[in-house]
């Protein structure tokens, strides 16, 4: 199904973005693989280039998503590389772990920069490559905090839904140009999101808190939104925690959720001290 498709994947360095870099390769891609850190893009994609079945090597593209000016020299770098983009996962991301009443604003402003603005600035910045290629498939790592409020994530699910809302329209501006939207809500999957969560001073909460420790394996929530991808789903829940249960709640009975969410609360600030 990949064979040949040229897949550009942000957040690639740990986590999601690195299992879905490694499931593509291994469905024939070619994955252009970018995060901050280059040392650890390498070792992606050394693992990549070993299971790949594809006859293209994967490639390391750092960047930084709120670097703005940046990111049309990523493109073109891209383009030069692999010849075009035929699906960019806007997966990037950094979480939070702090009260609103203890969350510094300059803190919310950094969430927004990189969960947000930066998702978006790539986004433009590729649109004009896959109309001129005559399509293409845009994808971004929400989460069901982009449909759900959680405690202690404030900006956070601020930030999710807010990527939600601007897929959702996008999708609707795009669908003449042959470009697909998919949007990926991710319950609780165990990575290193909540080690690097902000805290309300922008320090990093630094530990893995009981639900991430608890969550689906990042390899089998990878397996997942492939399959989603590739059946061209506009939204793909993943996860297998009551979490999940949360989007119909919220959609049927919200005030149900909302009862339910006070208790995640007390849970939460018992559980993982919170603040
Ligand atoms: N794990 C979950 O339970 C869960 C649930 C719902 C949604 N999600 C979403 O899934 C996505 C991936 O997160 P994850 O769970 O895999 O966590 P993770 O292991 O912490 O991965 C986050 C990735 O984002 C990259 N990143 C952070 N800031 C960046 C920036 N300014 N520029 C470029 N790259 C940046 C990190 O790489 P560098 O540090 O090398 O830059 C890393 O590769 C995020 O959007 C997250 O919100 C996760």
């Amino acid at each position: 199904m990949y064979n040949d498709k040229v897949i550009w994947i942000t957040g690639a360095s740990s986590g999601i973005g690195k299992s879905l870099a490694l499931e593509f390769a291994r469905q024939g891609a070619t994955v252009i693989l970018s995060a901050r850190r280059a040392d650890a893009l390498a070792e992606v994609k050394a693992a990549c280039d070993t299971v790949s079945s594809g006859r293209g090597a994967s490639i390391v593209l750092p960047m930084d998503v709120t670097d703005e000016a940046s990111l049309p020299k990523c493109v073109t770098d891209a383009v030069a590389a692999a010849g075009r983009i035929d699906m960019l996962i806007n997966n990037a991301g950094i979480s939070q772990r702090s009260s609103c009443l203890n969350t510094d604003m300059a803190t919310y402003r950094k969430i927004f920069e990189v969960d947000v603005f930066g998702q978006i600035a790539l986004t433009k910045a590729v649109l004009p490559q896959m109309i001129a290629q005559g399509g293409g498939h845009l994808v971004i790592t929400a989460s069901v905090a982009g449909k759900i409020g959680a405690p202690f994530r404030t900006g956070y699910c601020a930030a999710k839904h807010a990527v939600v809302g601007f897929f959702d329209a996008l999708r609707t501006e795009v669908d003449q140009h042959n470009i697909q939207v998919s949007t990926i809500l991710p319950g609780f999957i165990r990575t290193e999101l909540s080690e690097n969560a902000m805290t309300g001073d922008g320090s990093a909460f630094g530990k893995t808190d009981s639900n991430i420790a608890a969550g689906m394996d990042p390899d089998e929530c990878a397996r997942v939104i492939v399959k989603g991808l590739s059946k061209g789903k506009p939204e793909i829940g993943v996860g297998s925690g009551v979490e999940m249960h949360g989007l119909w709640i919220k959609r049927f009975f919200p005030s149900v959720l909302f009862k339910l969410m006070n208790k995640q609360y007390a849970r939460s600030a018992k559980e993982d001290g919170f603040v």
